[in-house]
């Protein structure tokens, strides 16, 4: 019976582990507003080395020039991490590469569409295709589209088919939607922000009506985050005289929270580009807000698929959970910009300041130049001899932003030319204004438009449309790290070390340490810990330990389980008090560490005390009788847990779309029982992830090895491929 009834509780954990279908993933701190790019350099040398970036995690591989151009690699979107196995989307189609020497193509499932837009790489195999639709003379399309898929990549049957999808209302969507194209993405905190353009034609007024969408998802709902969908919507004059060429989305990280606006081209009837930047208030908040009023029966609110297709419906009156699932529901609202500002890109030959990109300026302007000076700042006027008024030029450019978290809270900004030669590169630190270089390099006829973002080494390059070649420019962000923590937690991934008081480009050592290498602990007390005594614990540091990036949090243990709680550090950081909690006996090393779980790459930084703290837990009774007694309470729980688990089964079928949540536990638990069993796993998960070791909290006494680097570090180089 009770064998019996064991096996029943395995399954039914099991159960709970399969069904969150896909990894809570975290970014990294340069990708954590947007992943651009799947492939970069791993090396300063002439070598075919790739990593390949994924949600959060990456590897580094070996593929032959033989095998994909440089022209290629750099634009496959890769969906997995199997080195013998690699699947990716490149020019809209999904392909294998298998053994690292063959490309395959890979099938769609019958009833799978093309792609025909960009798609969002999650973990396992999934990612979200947001199709491009261009209908302008409304036809019926073959086969039906989709709004939004998530998509699943098979690599071991080559085959990619829909998921979940956001499909049309009815069978004749297609006579009211003339455009729909994703112009960009941001994701940071669980959530996901498509930005999207649409045309859609109104039968009753007669109108066609451009305008832009946002859609957000949330990522901790896995495979169902389509089901979470929450749109707000703009439509403005100008939206519907001018062609919107680009629009994207400019995050601004050194504000808390970040700071969230638009920076969308016009092109106007005569040609000339027009660049405005569109504000929002509280950015973040607008979407659980328009959740919550469609969901209170506001009659301004409905849903985004009837809106597409102008019909005017009320919405229900439901209770609204943030996150919760919807099904096809996508709760739509349309808003007012808070704030619309114009911006100028016109350069000097040189170096141009231009004013930072959140700021309001006056500007004048004649033939030869431009003078803009920022409101309300005491700066003088700053006057450029126009080299390149970009607002005047029809070449074909475009503007791509790339958002940096701690510690560099930089905004990089590429204004890419056809003409290489007339392209800019702009950085923003933090609340300054934006100064922009000419490239000096000659103009290369035949390079994408594209300025693609090197991990590790940090930098920047150009590749070729077809001559296969890279211009890349390597920067030296070491030095930004300005303490021995940071540079290690941070600078990591960059091959930082921290040494002589400043951090700078490992060259030659292999391997780092992480405890004991930039603060120790020099004293602790008392040295025994017993229910008896009194529960607070004093460390004392040789080296202030503060915390000034968001997020970041310190952990003080005796051994993997002893926590010390109620972590209470003096005014400048030296000494620490904690509550010792007692659940492991023994003697114990007391380790120190500053962690951060917000990106995937920072590594924790600790120290380990010499002395060993005593400890005596309570004790467990051992008693032969106590154990029956354990054992009967035991079997009536996993009796009662298995009439649980036999109406969970039913419900799954019923309502497979809630339990892939982590947040909406309670929808597939009613009674207060079930709750709490869930509330029991729930705690089981997270001391597990406390106790196993890991990369990301190393608390041990271990050292991190990486490889030695080939090529001394140059701080800024540019460098030639050719094959
Ligand atoms: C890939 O390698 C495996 C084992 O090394 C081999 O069995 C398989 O045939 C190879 N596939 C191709 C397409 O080369
Ligand atoms: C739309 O119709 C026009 C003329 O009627 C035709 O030239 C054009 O190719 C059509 N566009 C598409 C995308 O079918
Ligand atoms: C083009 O049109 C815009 C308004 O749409 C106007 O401000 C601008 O002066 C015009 N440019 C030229 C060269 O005519
Ligand atoms: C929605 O329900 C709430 C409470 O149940 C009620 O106060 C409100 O009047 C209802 N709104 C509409 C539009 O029915
Ligand atoms: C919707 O209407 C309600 C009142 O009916 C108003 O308070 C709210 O501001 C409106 N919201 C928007 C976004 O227009
Ligand atoms: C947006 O602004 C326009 C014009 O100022 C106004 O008529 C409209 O009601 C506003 N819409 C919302 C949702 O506030
Ligand atoms: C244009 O403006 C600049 C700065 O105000 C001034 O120095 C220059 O003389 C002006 N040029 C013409 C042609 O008016
Ligand atoms: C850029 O290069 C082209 C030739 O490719 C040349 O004609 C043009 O003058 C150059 N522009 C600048 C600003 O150097
Ligand atoms: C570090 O590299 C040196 C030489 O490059 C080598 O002799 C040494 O064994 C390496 N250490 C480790 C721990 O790999
Ligand atoms: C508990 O610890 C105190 C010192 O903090 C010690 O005096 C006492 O003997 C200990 N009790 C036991 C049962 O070990
Ligand atoms: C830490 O604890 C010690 C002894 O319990 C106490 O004297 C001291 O004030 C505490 N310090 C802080 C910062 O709480």
């Amino acid at each position: 019976m009770i064998i019996l009834n064991l096996i029943t509780i395995m399954q039914f954990f099991l159960s709970i582990e399969y069904s969150y279908s896909f990894r809570r993933f975290k970014h990294t701190q340069f990708n954590y507003y947007k992943a651009l790019d799947s492939v970069s350099f791993r090396s300063a040398a002439n070598l075919p080395s790739y990593d390949i970036y994924v949600a959060g995690e990456s590897i580094t591989i070996l593929i032959p020039t033989s095998v994909v151009d440089l022209s290629d690699i750099f634009n496959w979107k890769v969906v997995n991490l199997k080195k013998d196995r690699l699947m990716f989307v490149h020019k809209n189609k999904p392909q294998i590469l298998i053994n690292r020497t063959t490309i395959r193509p890979m099938k769609l499932k019958p009833g799978t569409n093309p792609l025909t837009g960009p798609i969002i790489v999650f973990s396992d195999n999934e990612a979200l295709h947001v199709p491009t639709i261009i209908n302008p003379n409304l036809t019926e399309p073959f086969p039906k589209w989709n709004y939004i898929e998530l998509l699943y990549f098979d690599d071991e049957d080559e085959e990619v088919s829909v998921i979940r999808s956001l499909p049309m209302l009815a069978n004749d969507d297609w006579k009211f939607i003339k455009e729909w194209k994703m112009m960009d993405y941001i994701h940071f905190d669980d959530k996901l922000y498509l930005l999207i353009k649409r045309s859609i034609w109104n039968e009753k007024t007669a109108s066609v009506t451009q305008e832009i969408s946002i859609i957000r998802l949330c990522l901790d709902k896995g495979s169902e985050l389509i089901s979470s969908a929450i749109e707000i919507r703009y439509n403005r004059p100008e939206f519907q005289n001018n062609q919107i060429t680009q629009a994207i989305f400019i995050c601004l990280s050194y504000y808390i929270p970040e700071k969230i606006f638009l920076l969308i081209t016009h092109k106007t009837l005569n040609q000339t580009l027009i660049h405005k930047r569109y504000f929002f208030n509280d950015f973040v908040s607008l979407f659980d807000k328009t959740g919550k009023e469609y969901a209170s029966g506001a009659n301004n609110y409905t849903l985004m698929r009837y809106h597409l297709r102008s019909e005017v419906r009320s919405c229900q009156n439901t209770t609204f959970k943030s996150c919760s699932s919807n099904e096809n529901i996508v709760p739509s609202v349309e808003l007012n910009f808070t704030q619309i500002w114009d911006y100028h890109f016109i350069f000097a030959d040189g170096m141009s300041d231009l004013t930072g990109l959140e700021y309001a300026y006056d500007h004048t302007q004649n033939e030869t130049h431009f003078c803009h000076q920022r409101i309300g700042y005491g700066y003088k006027q700053i006057c450029i001899e126009i080299d390149k008024n970009f607002n005047q030029d029809d070449s074909i450019q475009n503007v791509e932003v790339f958002f940096f978290g701690y510690p560099f809270y930089w905004l990089y900004l590429s204004y890419n030319n056809v003409r290489l030669n007339e392209s800019r590169r702009c950085g923003q630190y933090k609340y300054s204004g934006l100064p922009c270089y000419k490239n000096d390099e000659k103009s290369k006829d035949d390079i994408q438009l594209h300025y693609y973002f090197n991990h590790r080494p940090f930098g920047f390059f150009h590749v070729t449309k077809d001559t296969n070649r890279a211009f890349r420019t390597l920067l030296d962000h070491c030095v930004d790290y300005v303490s021995c923590n940071y540079c290690m937690m941070y600078g990591q991934n960059m091959d930082c070390i921290w040494s002589n008081s400043r951090c700078e480009i490992r060259k030659d050592q292999n391997v780092t340490q992480t405890v004991n290498y930039c603060f120790k602990i020099t004293s602790i007390s008392p040295l025994m810990f017993n229910s008896s005594s009194p529960e607070t614990l004093t460390i004392e540091l040789d080296k202030p330990l503060e915390l000034k990036v968001p997020k970041d949090y310190y952990v003080i243990k005796a051994g993997p389980h002893n926590h010390c709680t109620n972590i209470k550090p003096n005014h400048n950081g030296l000494i620490f008090n904690c509550s010792m909690r007692l659940s492991e006996s023994g003697k114990f090393k007391i380790s120190v560490s500053l962690q951060n779980d917000r990106y995937a790459d920072a590594i924790s930084m600790s120290a380990l005390s010499a002395e060993k703290v005593d400890i005596v837990a309570p004790e467990v009774e051992h008693e032969y009788s106590s154990i029956i007694i354990l054992l009967f309470l035991g079997s009536l729980l996993i009796s009662f847990l298995l009439i649980v688990y036999s109406r969970y089964k039913k419900q799954q079928f019923k309502k497979r779309s809630t339990y892939y949540s982590y947040k909406n536990k309670r929808k597939f638990s009613n009674s207060k029982k079930q709750r709490e069993y869930f509330e029991t796993t729930s705690a089981i998960t997270r001391v597990k992830a406390q106790i196993l070791p890991s990369k990301m909290n190393t608390t041990n006494e271990t050292t991190i090895e990486t490889r030695p680097s080939s090529k001394p570090w140059t701080s800024v180089s540019s460098s030639y491929y050719t094959r």
